[in-house]
């Protein structure tokens, strides 16, 4: 007995000895993860390499964690396949950098971190709209070129700041009801707003959704179309996907409710939150140009950062943050300490407790 016993401790020894992963950290992780990944023995290299050069250079690692700056093609994993390859970490939510089937193909776990950034998306979303409501943008500008906006926020001003509106009594709209979405829908009902919300998830999500909606005092809309048409906020926090790329334009713009529920004339006010491709841009700045649009405000866009000559940068009511949306100390800790933690359980041939997204058939 005693003999099995120490012989076991050797072997756990030796094992964990002779786990020495090589992980590659493409675009930066937090000094907590970095911490996390080398105490347990993997050789971290931070890197960000070149898109022409990360194939080849793949093929060294036994797995990669990237952010949203590197994208993962199915030419790249399959050159890092080739070589040691096993494991791609997205230490964040989306996904759409990344070929996942070319990865589930391949024999890669492609995971991420999908509850990390929910506090700090569900804030951001809160402050756009907060900020949009009642001029803080404008008002902030106004004020550092020395002008004294007061009466205009408060009346209105033809061609000048909008009258400033309260979020109570307006109609928000969710464009995909995950974890965000869900914390949005919470935080917006304690502020007296009347929550709406659509997803395009297949029906075994459906019957979770409606649970949620019901325990929450959301409605669902059955389509995205009847969504717009019954609000005069609305967030996208949808994930980008075939399905999802360029389906808010003009068409749903268009359908948005310029009045609150409480009847004051609040205009239309959209937000992105999501990622960049979803909304059409071009239409946006049409709509905030002819007034369909009262707000765009977004913090991701089709290209980033946005080209310089980009319609939406000349508009009036036209917000912007730079992808910020997960840019918070405790979302990046948490992000980095559970993608570190779910890369090590996969290199250990153990499925991780979270954010699975492809697993290796061949395993
Ligand atoms: C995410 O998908 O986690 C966020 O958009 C953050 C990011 O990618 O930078």
């Amino acid at each position: 007995m005693h003999r099995l016993v120490s012989s076991s401790v050797v072997l756990l020894a030796v094992s964990a000895r002779c786990f020495a992963p090589s992980i590659l950290v493409a675009d930066g992780l937090a000094p907590s993860a970095l911490t996390l990944l080398r105490s347990a023995g993997a050789n971290v290299v931070e890197r960000h390499y070149a898109q022409a050069e990360l194939g080849a250079a793949l093929g060294e690692y036994d797995a990669v964690i990237i952010r949203s700056a590197t994208t993962l093609t199915s030419e790249i994993i399959d050159a890092g396949v080739g070589g040691r390859l096993r494991v791609i970490g997205r230490a964040g939510v989306g996904v759409d950098n990344v070929d996942v089937e070319a990865a589930r193909a391949a024999g890669c776990w492609v995971l991420n971190t999908p509850g990390a950034p929910t506090t700090s998306l569900v804030e951001l979303t809160l402050a756009h709209m907060l900020a949009a409501a009642r001029g803080l943008q404008d008002a902030d500008v106004g004020l550092k070129s020395h002008t004294w906006l007061k009466g205009q926020i408060r009346m209105g001003a033809t061609g000048g700041p909008r009258q400033g509106h309260e979020l109570a009594g307006k109609r928000l709209g969710l464009l995909g009801f995950g974890r965000a979405a869900k914390g949005v829908a919470v935080a917006a009902g304690a502020l007296g707003m009347q929550v709406h919300a659509y997803s395009r998830e297949g029906s075994a999500q459906q019957e979770a959704h409606q649970a949620a909606a019901a325990q929450m005092g959301v409605v669902l809309a059955p389509s995205a179309e009847e969504l717009f048409k019954a609000c005069s906020h609305v967030v996208v926090l949808c994930s980008l996907s075939d399905e999802t790329r360029g389906m808010v334009g003009r068409q749903c713009m268009s359908l948005m409710q310029q009045y609150g529920a409480d009847n004051t004339p609040c205009g239309a006010h959209l937000f992105n939150l999501a990622r960049g491709g979803i909304v059409i841009e071009e239409d946006a700045a049409a709509c905030l140009e002819d007034g369909t649009l009262s707000t765009y405000a977004t913090d991701v866009f089709a290209t980033e950062p946005p080209p310089r000559d980009s319609p939406l940068l000349r508009c009036p009511n036209f917000y912007a943050t730079p992808h910020i949306g997960a840019a918070t100390y405790e979302a990046q800790a948490r992000v980095g300490t559970q993608i570190a933690a779910s890369v090590l359980s996969a290199l250990r041939g153990s499925v991780p407790s979270d954010g699975v997204i492809a697993t290796p058939a061949r395993s």
